[in-house]
């Protein structure tokens, strides 16, 4: 396995790799990675010639300092995961060398996409990772790209970035990785206290229950018993949407659009956690 931090001796490497007109696969991570991210590794194997995976905790997309300070790193537990993995290439950049002028994000706009959900919760936030995914991208000039649904908005975000730029890169849509409790695995599962962790499959079954309720209540009363169902939780709901796919509007009627999907966030403590489920 290749490790680079510098941008010049990636793309020195990749330079071969790109003469040589093989695909290349890209995982981008901010590390403290788990089964999830290696789900992206293997299929981006299974894909392509090569596999380059970034792991860079980017500051600009964190609208809360105190959540960019405690996010989990261990580079060392990454690198061991993706040489298991068979990953091929780890890009390791530092901060300066993917913000020469300064932590600052590009402005977007992406047609409404960002008002909703983490972009309304957390402002910034996708102008923060539309500017690094794009650094990456003209860096390493990807075949396809893989991208989570577990951040569906941002997988949404990924897609219209690529249409407004240009990009000839595939973005592939990678299922959610869970524990067998059904709680989506994540980075930030590891800062869950005890209580919490026992907890958190609640929020997998709570959005499970949506697709029960569909049959018998309107959206706008399936989002009162999902808020009701919160409160038997220690979890704090932020917030719940059922939304169109495509746009991430919000429905308030079930036969509005063909393809919906339900979207959660919550705070366990101070851990924020967010899940979503495909509902029709
Ligand atoms: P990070 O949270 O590290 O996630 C990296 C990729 O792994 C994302 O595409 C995310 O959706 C995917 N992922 C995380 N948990 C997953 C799970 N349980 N199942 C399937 N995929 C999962 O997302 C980011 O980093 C950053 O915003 C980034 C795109 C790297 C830009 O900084």
């Amino acid at each position: 396995m290749q490790i680079f931090d510098s941008i010049d001796s990636l793309q020195t490497w990749l330079k071969e790799i790109q003469k040589a007109d093989k695909s290349i696969g890209f995982v981008p991570t901010m590390g403290a990675l788990h089964e999830g991210h290696i789900t992206l590794v293997n299929q981006s194997n299974q894909d392509n010639d090569i596999t380059v995976c970034s792991v860079f905790v980017n500051p600009t997309q964190f609208n809360n300092p105190e959540d960019l300070d405690k996010y989990p790193r261990d580079i060392k537990k990454d690198l061991k995961l993706l040489e298991a993995a068979n990953c091929d290439v780890v890009f390791l950049p530092t901060v300066a060398a993917m913000y020469p002028d300064g932590e600052k994000s590009e402005d977007f706009e992406f047609g409404g996409l960002e008002n909703q959900m983490e972009g309304k919760y957390r402002p910034g936030h996708f102008d923060g990772v539309a500017t690094i995914v794009s650094r990456f991208f003209d860096i390493v000039k990807p075949t396809k790209a893989y991208f989570g649904e577990k951040d569906f908005q941002q997988l949404r975000i990924i897609q219209e970035l690529v249409k407004q730029k240009d990009y000839h890169i595939q973005i592939i849509p990678m299922p959610i990785a869970r524990e067998r409790s059904g709680l989506a695995l994540s980075s930030r599962n590891t800062r869950l206290t005890p209580t919490y962790k026992e907890a958190a499959p609640e929020i997998f079954r709570i959005l499970n229950l949506i697709k029960d309720w569909k049959n018998d209540f309107s959206v706008n009363q399936t989002i009162i018993k999902v808020e009701e169902e919160f409160l038997k939780t220690p979890f704090e709901l932020e917030y719940i949407l059922i939304c169109d796919e495509l746009s991430l509007e919000p429905i308030s009627n079930w036969d509005q659009s063909e393809n919906i999907r339900a979207f959660i966030a919550a705070y366990a403590g101070d851990v924020r956690l967010i899940d979503n489920l495909k509902i029709k």
